[in-house]
């Protein structure tokens, strides 16, 4: 469904992104993993119109997307969280959900809304204000914003950061099984190796820009440049 091409995104004289080709079938759960500025975070920019790359393709269902508006992606059917939580402070957790469905130009029946909050576990707090809400709370709000566009592939940047390893789990299995009711496909950026690892299908790391290596959880954890890279210490643990 995601053919990503060559993809390359430069900064002044920074490569934050070098030649990265990588497919995402139909259905499929890839975990993205790599050291701080690995470039994890630009390729999510770059497949999601946020960032025009400098060079190579993005494409879905075929249709090539790169430089398109994050509106245009939006309609392809992706969506995604971002790494600082972007919900609006001050309104409550309803109103949050229902002005994501507007953004997604799906007419926001109060049931569909309702139905978003309950599957992401926040229909109890829905007339509280988001931003004094705990951060796992904010992060499910988020991934119900993300819901609100209707998508089938779901983009998450770090969804667990800041989180008890409890909270991690229970994200992960959160996404697991929005992704099975759904029936969407799922890239997820993440610290927290170890639960991303046995949750996945797939996994590509990013190093200094560059697509490391991309396989399966065993494979990628037994890879002699992905220990040395980034793994270390998670591996002998
Ligand atoms: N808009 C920008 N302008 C200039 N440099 C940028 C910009 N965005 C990112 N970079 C640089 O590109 C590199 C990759 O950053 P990116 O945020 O994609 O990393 P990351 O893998 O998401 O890291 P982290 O795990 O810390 O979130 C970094 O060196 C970063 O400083
Ligand atoms: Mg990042």
């Amino acid at each position: 469904m995601l053919s990503v091409q060559m993809l390359g995104m430069q900064f002044g004289g920074l490569k934050a992104l070098s030649d990265v080709t990588m497919d995402v079938k139909h259905g499929e759960f890839v975990g993205v993993i790599g050291p701080n500025g690995a470039g994890k975070t630009t390729f999510f920019h770059a497949i999601s119109g946020v960032h025009v790359p400098t060079s190579g393709k993005v494409l879905i269902d075929g249709a090539e997307l790169q430089g398109k508006t994050p509106d245009a992606f939006c309609r392809a059917g992706i969506a995604r969280t971002f790494q600082t939580p972007r919900i609006f402070g001050d309104m409550t957790v309803l109103e949050n959900v229902r002005f994501a469905f507007l953004f997604g130009n799906h007419g926001a029946s109060e049931e569909l809304i309702n139905e978003v909050i309950e599957e992401t576990h926040i229909g109890a707090l829905k007339n509280e204000i988001a931003g004094a809400l705990p951060p796992a709370r904010q992060r499910q709000l988020e991934i119900a914003m993300a819901l609100a566009t209707s998508p089938r592939l779901l983009l998450l940047d770090e969804v667990a950061a800041g989180l008890t390893e409890g909270e991690v789990e229970d994200v992960a299995r959160l996404i697991s099984r929005l992704r099975q009711q759904y029936g969407l496909t799922v890239v997820w950026i993440e610290h927290a190796v170890r639960t991303l690892m046995k949750t996945v299908d797939r996994v590509a790391v990013l190093n200094f820009g560059q697509l490391l290596a991309d396989g399966s959880p065993e494979q990628v954890a037994a890879d002699p440049r992905v220990i040395s890279a980034y793994l270390g210490d998670e591996v002998s643990e």
